[in-house]
């Protein structure tokens, strides 16, 4: 029997990593890859042991709704179940574990499929959106959720047929060395994107972990952490009390408390992947349409409680509903630095109290803010210093009602990347938030149709911060 690739993939990785760790004398790594290079047969593993996940009833951790549920739903959380209080709705979002759980999570869970789909061999492949932003196809073929268990039915219809891919996808938050910033900026942008336009169960936190993209989703968002590591990122993780934060989880062998710090070297997981090349999304472009810009001198004033540090919000833009048309907002330069802009060192728009107009559809988009440093520019349609800032979507929105059920109020908060800042300190007499939506693309790039009248996102109040 001649040699499969994936064994020499094995064999290869196990040799290169025997040299680097000693951990794989005992056990050759497993190796995760993408999933565009699994055969046929590694497929039908990876359906199989979905299939098997979804023959257990809810009471038995392996099943497919109860690891649905350790990411995400409360909704049926019976109180007295004391296990599923410990073990469900567990993920975190916007925490400096964004990260380290979602890592632990996907072990446990490719462990527990492993088992069910009765394949030693099997690693949980991952989904490089910023190689090709359209769904992968075993994902999408058959369209039919008994015949392909990867298949779910109420993704955006447009992204589930393999009409249109994620736009907007931006992969600057890799340079940047701050661990937490790092993660936040990431955990939005590609995260929040691949989430909010794929739709469906996928664009709210809560279900999220129902749609088998999850997995893909989040086993190319561990490996881009990797990619951020080893380019040097590793040392400015955190050190304790970070490090020995624990989690509980069911591992196959039962209940574990999974530490952060055993947590930071996939070797010491037993896993690595084919390519830790993270490859970078090229440039980050305004859509053309986005020309079409109205534009708004909304007033801005001080706002009447500044929010606790790190924080200082300075300027408040007062409630602002945003539909598909691209919106800029303007912003007096002079005011903004007497308000306390002149000796920021960094810069972050908050939005208080988002509220979706667009209802339960599908998803399918995103909404992108932007920096325009001069206003005057913009609006003789000079685009070309304009920076992007981040976006969020509907999937944002659930990660944000699910804090607010925990802590009272909360905002989004987007640090203005050092693209944005430096066009920032380069600004003109007034400057620009640039709102607008961002949605499913076709192959060329050119934006599926949809109605620009259509009311998105109610923002109760737009702050600019510093610190
Ligand atoms: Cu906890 Cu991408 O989600």
């Amino acid at each position: 029997m001649g040699m499969s690739r994936r064994d020499f993939t094995l064999l290869m990785s196990s040799a290169t990593a025997a040299l680097v760790t000693p951990r794989a004398l005992a056990a050759p790594l497993r190796v995760r890859r993408g999933i565009q290079t699994l055969s046929p047969a590694e497929l039908d593993v990876f359906r199989a042991g979905i299939r098997e996940m979804k023959t257990l009833p809810i009471e038995d951790f392996r099943s497919w709704t109860y690891q649905a549920n350790v990411h995400g739903d409360g909704a049926r959380i019976d109180p007295a179940a004391t296990d599923f209080l410990t073990y469900w709705k567990q993920c975190k979002h916007h925490s400096p574990h964004f990260l380290t759980w979602h890592r632990w999570y996907l072990l446990f869970w490719e462990e527990i499929l492993r088992q069910l789909a009765d394949d030693c061999h099997f690693t949980l492949p991952y989904w490089d959106y910023i190689v090709d932003n359209f769904l992968p196809e075993p994902l999408r073929l058959p369209a039919d959720s008994a015949a392909n268990p990867l298949y779910r039915n109420n993704r955006n219809p447009d992204f589930n047929a393999g009409l249109a891919g994620i736009s907007g996808l931006n992969t600057d938050a890799l340079d940047i060395v701050d661990f937490g910033m790092f993660s936040d900026a990431f955990e939005s942008n590609p995260h929040g994107l691949v989430h909010s336009q794929s739709g469906g169960s996928m664009a709210d936190v809560d279900s999220a972990a129902r749609d088998p993209e999850f997995f893909i989703h989040h086993c190319n968002i561990d490996r881009y952490w990797e990619c951020w590591i080893r380019q040097g990122g590793g040392r400015a993780h955190p050190g304790s009390p970070w490090r020995d934060e624990k989690f509980p989880f069911h591992s196959v062998t039962g209940r574990r408390e999974a530490m952060v710090a055993d947590a930071l070297r996939t070797e010491d997981l037993g896993y690595t992947y084919d390519t830790m090349s993270c490859s970078r999304s090229v440039s980050w472009m305004l859509p053309d349409w986005v020309r079409e810009l109205q534009f708004e001198r909304l007033p801005w004033r001080k706002p009447p409680q500044p929010d606790p540090p790190p924080w200082v919000e300075i300027l408040e833009m007062p409630q602002h509903t945003i539909d598909g048309k691209p919106t800029a907002v303007v912003v007096s330069r002079a005011e903004f630095l007497r308000a306390g802009g002149a000796n920021a060192r960094r810069v972050a728009v908050i939005l208080h109290d988002v509220v979706s107009l667009s209802g339960k559809d599908t998803g399918g988009f995103s909404l992108e803010i932007a920096l325009a440093p001069d206003a005057k520019r913009i609006a003789m349609n000079d685009f070309r210093d304009v920076a992007p800032v981040n976006a969020f979507g509907s999937f944002e929105l659930s990660v944000l009602a699910r804090h607010a059920e925990h802590h009272g109020s909360s905002a989004l908060v987007f640090e203005l990347p050092a693209r944005a800042l430096k066009a920032l300190s380069a600004a003109g007499d007034e400057f620009a938030l640039v709102f607008f939506r961002r949605g499913l693309v076709d192959r060329e790039g050119r934006p599926r149709p949809f109605d620009a009248k259509q009311p998105l996102f109610r923002i109760g109040a737009t702050r600019l911060a510093v610190q």
